[in-house]
């Protein structure tokens, strides 16, 4: 018996080996497509892509996976639950129940439905014309609520979109820590707004692009970011992404009239990439070779680029050397001017472009939105006024046109509701996790000091990194923390330093 479990988990992994290859696969191919491809392979590019996805979905959804998942789930009760090999049939079965319970039909038309929707949201953001994307909007809210139902019953129809996001997780849970979270932030941004605005002029001088390019590689080096399993390229917008966990690459844009785009992209992007760089090698080839969650990812990129790169001790060992770099733009510059210049808080339109307290308000109203278009307490046609008017409440600016508040972000053009709430609980969960690190590694302010970063990247390794997807991420913070996804670490972070940058 013992023997013919163990050979069905052969097959298992192997099968599931063979899908992580595809995507691995699907993966270069996207890659190559935002970094190098000409553009007159589009089309081209597009069938294969789509091909590799089909055979993907073939095989993920197969009759014969689905015998082998349901054989197996009664035996991986019988090994310790925090066993590799139980977590892996565990996630495998939630993976297989998931995509089986959506027709094929509809997963032809929901992608036929974004991408005619992704063209029209860009030309309507283009001449800020709201109505031009209602109709599309309107198509893709009746078609998630759709999707919703086919992973009945549930609590509420946001659940099974978040949870593609994250995994385990309930939309009551995240409005709870948003309800706790949005006074509070609203209430330090008020003081703020009191106060004199910060000068961060000499951001946006001349900064040639290979100086920046330079810096930023430099900087990632010291963090442990692995050369011989990674490298940087160029590309409109950046992102990380893995071929298996042996090919971990990252790309990054540089503004040469702007510093912080290229240096803090560098930096966000190099803490996505450390945290799959992380992952123990016997998970490779398996869906178990991922980050635990969206929020858990970004918690490790917001990390390295926030907590640590934008921090006093941070600069204290690199300002003097980007001085070096950047004489005539920063030699007149003093460390504190400059660091108050990167943490400059200013309510602004944009979300990619948001400082550190008020990013997470952007999010919030996102999510009130997405929910309440779910719930049907909104209509489309409504939305944009909905928008500006929670815009005002939350940031104290009311934007001037659509293209600058509701039609900003791609998200929804693609029918993603649902990942918008991962952004904000990554920030809390890396403010969490800097909490326990910081009672376990002795003087961590004097180890970013020194540009001592092995320490800090050891204790992620252990902690979260080696871990890849086995746990749900309420699950996993627990484990780390003792406590759930809460907003309260990172309240107390953005109150003391911007207290102390501001003199509250
Ligand atoms: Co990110």
């Amino acid at each position: 018996m013992e023997s013919i479990m163990e050979e069905k988990m052969k097959l298992l992994k192997e099968k599931l080996g063979e899908l992580a290859d595809l995507h691995a696969a699907s993966a270069v191919l996207e890659w190559d497509q935002l970094v190098n491809m000409p553009e007159g392979a589009a089309a081209d590019r597009g069938e294969q892509i789509a091909t590799i996805e089909k055979i993907k979905h073939l095989k993920s959804t197969s009759d014969e996976l689905g015998q082998l998942l349901d054989d197996l789930t009664e035996y991986a009760k019988q090994l310790d639950p925090d066993a590799d090999d139980a977590r892996l049939v565990k996630v495998a079965k939630r993976n297989f129940d998931k995509q089986t319970k959506v027709p094929t039909e509809y997963v032809t038309e929901f992608a036929r439905e974004s991408t005619v929707a992704q063209s029209i949201w860009e030309k309507a953001k283009g001449t800020s014309d709201f109505a031009m994307f209602q109709p599309n909007l309107e198509r893709l809210v009746e078609l998630r609520r759709e999707y919703a139902d086919f992973f009945k019953p549930w609590d509420h129809v946001y659940d099974p979109l978040l949870d593609d996001f994250e995994p385990g997780m309930k939309t009551n849970e995240v409005q709870e820590i948003f309800n706790t979270l949005r006074p509070k932030q609203v209430k330090l941004i008020k003081a703020i707004r009191e106060k004199e605005k910060v000068d961060r002029s000499f951001l946006f001088l001349d900064y040639p692009e290979k100086k920046q390019w330079d810096f930023g590689e430099e900087v990632i080096t010291k963090f442990g970011y692995d050369w011989k399993h990674g490298r940087q390229d160029k590309s409109a917008h950046p992102f990380t992404t893995s071929f298996g966990i042996n090919d971990v690459r990252i790309t990054t844009r540089v503004k040469e009239n702007y510093l912080p785009t290229a240096m803090f992209g560098t930096f966000h992007e190099c803490g996505h990439a450390l945290y799959e760089m992380g992952i123990a090698q016997n998970l490779n080839r398996s869906p178990l070779a991922d980050g635990a969650s969206m929020a858990v990812h970004e918690s490790q990129s917001r990390m390295w680029e926030n907590l640590i790169g934008r921090s006093m001790q941070f600069w204290n060992y690199f300002y003097p050397r980007l001085q070096e770099i950047f004489p005539s733009q920063l030699g007149n510059v003093s460390l504190e001017k400059f660091y108050r210049g990167i943490n400059a808080v200013e309510p602004s339109l944009i979300r990619v472009e948001a400082d550190e307290a008020t990013y997470n308000l952007h999010i919030m109203l996102r999510m009130e939105l997405e929910i309440a278009l779910m719930e049907g307490s909104l209509e489309v046609k409504d939305a944009p006024n909905a928008w500006n008017q929670k815009f005002e409440e939350y940031l104290g600016i009311l934007p001037p046109n659509d293209a600058e508040g509701i039609l900003q972000d791609v998200h929804w053009s693609f029918g993603g509701f649902g990942y918008f709430p991962t952004y904000a609980l990554g920030n809390l969960v890396s403010a969490q996790l800097w909490e326990k690190m910081s009672e376990e590694i002795k003087d961590i302010e004097g180890k970013i000091e020194n540009a001592e970063f092995d320490v800090i990247l050891a204790w992620l390794r252990e902690n979260v990194h080696v871990h890849g997807a086995k746990y749900e991420p309420q699950e996993l913070i627990r484990k780390i923390t003792g406590s759930k996804i809460t907003p309260e670490p990172f309240v107390k972070y953005l109150n003391s330093k911007f207290g102390e940058i501001y003199g509250l």
